[in-house]
């Protein structure tokens, strides 16, 4: 069977032709890596958050099924989908937190030269957002999904949190991913916000907003009903 070679199905000459440091190259070769190494974190990260979000659509179309009122056959598709955008989301804060080894003084060197670029333009990361509904665009898709899916299936978050993972199985297991991925998305907020204070303090940012005090502001967690209805669990129990 003849087909494409490795660097033919990964179009490997497009892709490795693109990390191009704006660093005057021979001037300052640990500037330069540190340049190189500040980019393929980034373009990691996007192609990352490709994967991220086709499996969250993935996730959300299984959940619905084809009429788009809410399957009960849906939920082991989705858990695949979902369990592997969780450990994508704790690739993408490793990067962050990878990037922890950029020397500051190389930094400060090439930092200029990204006049106004800035990971709030990422048009990737806020479409995440607004899967998880933390954007300032309405409630999320998937958990919108996830309801229908189980009342499709005759149950609600309130039961499926109440009958826990023995009683509730797959919907239970469902919710948990959902908290999971919620969480995975929080810690990636709280890495950037150490990596930023580490990298520029109280510096403004390149995109124009106030730095880490803006960034503080936009951390927040997704799916506020599924937390505050497992902490509504707590309430009638007695004891500590
Ligand atoms: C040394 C590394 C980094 C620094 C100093 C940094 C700095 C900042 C700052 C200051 C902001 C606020 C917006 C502005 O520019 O005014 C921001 C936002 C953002 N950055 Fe970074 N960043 C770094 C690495 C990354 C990486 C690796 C990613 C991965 C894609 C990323 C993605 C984002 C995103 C998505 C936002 C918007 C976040 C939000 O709205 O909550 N950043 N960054």
């Amino acid at each position: 069977m003849t087909g494409p070679d490795y660097a033919g199905y990964l179009r490997l000459e497009r892709l490795l032709s693109l990390q191009e440091p704006l660093y005057p190259a021979g001037d300052d070769t640990a500037t330069g890596s540190a340049e190189l190494f500040f980019i393929v974190a980034h373009q990691t990260s996007e192609l990352w958050l490709v994967q991220t979000l086709n499996d969250l659509d993935a996730a959300t179309e299984a959940l619905v099924g084809a009429d788009g009122t809410g399957t009960p056959d849906g939920m082991e598709q989705a858990l695949e989908h979902l369990g592997r955008a969780v450990a994508v989301m704790g690739l993408l804060e490793e990067t962050v937190r990878l990037l922890e080894r950029l020397p500051v003084q190389r930094f400060a060197a090439f930092r200029p030269r990204l006049g106004t670029a800035s990971g709030a333009q990422s048009r990737n990361f806020h479409d995440l957002e607004v899967r998880l509904g933390t954007a300032d665009e309405g409630e999320s898709p998937l958990y919108r999904a996830f309801l229908k899916a189980l009342a499709a299936r005759g149950t609600s978050v309130e039961e499926v949190c109440r009958l826990g993972a023995s009683g509730a199985g797959a919907p239970h297991r469902l919710a948990e991913t959902l908290l999971d991925l919620g969480y995975r998305f929080w810690h990636w907020k709280v890495a950037h916000l150490s990596l930023v204070d580490r990298a520029v303090g109280g510096l403004s940012g390149t995109g124009g907003t106030a730095g880490a005090s803006y960034l503080v502001s936009r951390t927040r967690m997704p799916f506020p009903e599924l937390r505050s209805t497992r902490e509504r669990l707590h309430q009638g129990q007695t004891g500590t």
